[in-house]
């Protein structure tokens, strides 16, 4: 499935084996797979060792049905049949003084990253989800939107059957590329167009 990924240098495997499906199976994860993922998340590094994540998940029948209506249609259209939910919160607050933590969205992406890596050790996919109503994250999930910011939804799974996939997402269903290395790295000072 990772063939048409080609690195520009060698790295490891793991970097190109992430990708982002759509076709989950409907299998459920079991406690310890789903825990294993949040410990990984968890040792992801942060400004003050603030920690500012928070992962609110379901993978039960009744907390996987109030999950659901929170993603956009397009996203339901494949995400429902993920047996795990997760809404990725990010504290907006330092805890040591109370003021802004500005990094906060890129801590939650380092711990976010280390969930979709930790994920394909176990065999599991990941796929990530902006498109989420975030009033009704807050909500639904009972989340103080002054002390959180509704970051990301995330499905979780095993890799399913492609065929029972809208034939214009099936046809969707690879890993996506990368811009050139030179496009998004330049050394010393700004070189971009
Ligand atoms: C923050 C974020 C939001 C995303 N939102 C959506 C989304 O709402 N729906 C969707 O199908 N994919 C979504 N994606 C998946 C991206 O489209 C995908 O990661 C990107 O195309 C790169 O492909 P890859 O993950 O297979 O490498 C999102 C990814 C991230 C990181």
């Amino acid at each position: 499935m990772t063939s048409r990924r080609v690195a520009e240098l060698p790295v490891d495997p793991q970097f190109l084996d992430r990708w982002s499906p759509r076709a989950f199976s409907p299998q459920p994860l079991t406690r310890a797979e789903i825990q294993t993922l949040l410990e990984a998340a968890r040792w992801a590094p942060s400004s003050y060792n603030e920690q500012p994540w928070l992962f609110i998940f379901a993978h039960n029948a009744e907390d996987l049905a109030r999950f659901r209506p929170l993603l956009v249609d397009q996203n339901r259209v494949w995400a429902d049949q993920a047996p795990v939910l997760v809404l990725i919160f990010a504290r907006r607050h330092f805890t040591h003084n109370g003021k802004p933590n500005r990094h906060c969205m890129f801590d939650t992406g380092a711990a976010w990253m280390s969930l979709a890596l930790q994920a394909r050790k176990l065999g599991l996919y990941t796929h990530a989800m902006g498109g989420f109503h975030q009033d009704q994250a807050y909500e639904v999930l009972g989340v103080p939107a002054d002390r959180f910011e509704a970051v990301c939804a995330v499905a979780i799974g095993r890799y399913g059957d492609v065929q029972q996939l809208p034939p214009a997402l099936a046809e969707k269903e690879q890993p996506g590329p990368r811009k050139p290395l030179a496009e998004v790295a330049c050394e010393g000072a700004y070189r971009g167009r």
